[in-house]
């Protein structure tokens, strides 16, 4: 059986998405799946962030070159073995469209700013695309992510994207946590187990092993307010 693919994307730069690919994967193998990270981005921040070798499993460094034909990329990542594969996309349109159209779940993160809701509409744009040209269905799980309930931006956020009617996940808060567990080379749940930041991406798995299970029967999933709760900031960024 050919793995399951989550291609995390967002046309905007620095909203989460390697953070979110690399501690997804992590908590994916921390449950004992057998899983791959795919860094597709020229920059290779996810391949950076492995470096220092605490990682629990394999990254995969199969670069997406702006403006190049994506045909070749499509089948190096088709050839990845493994029950799950991760892939951390570059803000580039091509690339985007390429990720999402290998994709059992899209996970698109978004910062609490005007800015990134219009990128998010945008990269539903290329979404929609997709869709069209494609029979499976295809699960987004808008990420609301950095999020400080201190800041009206950051309690309105959710609300905010409730108009693009897609799937909606518990908010993750602003931690350093994330920052630390980048600059430590190890996972979110290595960093701080049971901690603010592990238990988000706790929940995230949660959310998006639900949808890879789904049945087939099921086009898309409607938006869903249920997966929507309050987020906790026990340890938000400015305050630690
Ligand atoms: N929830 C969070 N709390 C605090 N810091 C975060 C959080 N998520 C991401 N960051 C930080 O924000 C910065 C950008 O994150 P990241 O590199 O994951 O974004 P990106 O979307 O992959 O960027 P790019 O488009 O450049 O690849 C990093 O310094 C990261 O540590
Ligand atoms: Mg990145």
């Amino acid at each position: 059986m050919r793995a399951k693919r989550v291609a995390v994307v967002q046309r905007k730069g620095g909203v989460g998405k390697t953070t979110i690919a690399v501690s997804l994967a992590a908590e994916i193998s921390r449950r004992g799946g057998d899983v791959a990270l795919i860094d597709a981005d020229p920059l290779r921040s996810a391949c950076h962030w492995a470096e220092l070798g605490g990682l629990t499993y394999p990254i995969q460094q199969i670069t997406l070159h702006p403006g190049q034909p994506a045909t070749r990329w499509v089948n190096a990542v088709s050839r990845v073995a493994g029950a799950y594969v991760v892939i951390d996309t570059p803000p580039v349109d091509d690339a985007v469209a390429a990720s999402i159209a290998l994709a059992d779940v899209a996970i698109v993160p978004c910062l609490p700013s005007g800015l990134d809701l219009e990128a998010t509409g945008r990269t539903l744009d290329v979404v929609r695309v997709i869709r069209a040209r494609r029979s499976a269905p295809l699960p987004v799980i808008l990420v609301p992510n950095r999020v400080d309930r201190r800041t009206l931006e950051g309690r309105q956020i959710v609300e905010e994207l409730e108009r693009f009617g897609e799937i909606i996940a518990p908010p993750i808060g602003s931690r350093y946590s994330f920052v630390r567990a980048f600059s430590s080379g190890i996972s979110v749940a290595a960093l701080d187990p049971g901690g603010s930041a592990a238990h988000e991406l706790g929940v995230l798995c949660d959310l998006v092993e639900s949808y890879l299970h789904q049945k087939p029967a099921v086009r898309r999933a409607e938006p869903s307010r249920a997966a929507v709760q309050p987020s906790h900031d026990h340890e938000a960024a400015s305050a630690s």
